[in-house]
């Protein structure tokens, strides 16, 4: 089973190994990798900034990745989707789709949240397929827009909106249900 738990102060840890693993990295438009320090920082942030809400991906009560949303005080009530799986045989297995039916619900029917909106660089093919099965549409494409070790990226935006989560929501939990990859 994939579920979303809370963070502990022993994921702090496992999340700077995740963040470090060359798969994970690849994708992530941050300016530079974090020093300790600066990962330390950021976990707390996450988990006492009422801007942000952290939890982790985990398979059978095993850590597997990592799903966050930023910018939760926005008078829009939307929020930035940003996750990983850190673990590499969580990949490819259906654990991303699970989690995000998982992440959209917590968006949608617990914070109430108008709209989920994500950056993913255009060349993660996994990234957007994965979202796009979950029914994030592309809503746009940013040229060269972020620096990954000094070099210009593409970026796609995609997004989906809480009416659009309510109208998929039953199939994409039943067919996870059906493959016990959630519970009922
Ligand atoms: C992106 C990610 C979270 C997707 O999770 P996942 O568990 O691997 O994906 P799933 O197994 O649930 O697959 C979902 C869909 O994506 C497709 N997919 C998965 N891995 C893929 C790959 N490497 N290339 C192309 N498509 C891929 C699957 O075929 C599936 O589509 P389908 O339902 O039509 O068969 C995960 O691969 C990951 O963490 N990657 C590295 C970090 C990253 O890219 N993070 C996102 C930054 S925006």
């Amino acid at each position: 089973m994939i579920e979303l738990r809370d963070l502990r102060d022993e994921d702090e840890d496992l999340l700077f190994q995740w963040r470090s693993e060359p798969e994970v990295d690849r994708w992530m438009s941050d300016a530079a990798f974090p020093s300790r320090e600066a990962h330390a920082g950021w976990f707390s942030g996450l988990r006492s900034d009422p801007d942000m809400q952290g939890w982790l991906i985990t398979r059978g009560g095993v850590p597997a990745g990592l799903l966050t949303f930023t910018g939760l005080l926005s008078h829009h009530r939307r929020a930035g989707w940003n996750w990983f799986l850190g673990s590499a045989e969580a990949r490819g297995r259906g654990v991303g789709r699970a989690a995000q039916v998982l992440g959209l619900d917590r968006a949608f029917v617990e914070l109430g949240l108008h709209k989920v909106f994500a950056e993913v660089m255009a060349d993660n093919d996994a990234a957007l397929k994965a979202q796009a099965a979950s029914g994030f549409r592309r809503e746009g494409y940013l040229r060269g827009h972020v620096l990954k070790n000094g070099a210009p990226r593409d970026v796609v935006l995609l997004g989906i909106l809480a009416d659009e989560w309510h109208e998929l929501r039953e199939a994409a939990r039943r067919s996870l249900v059906e493959a016990h990859l959630i519970a009922g």
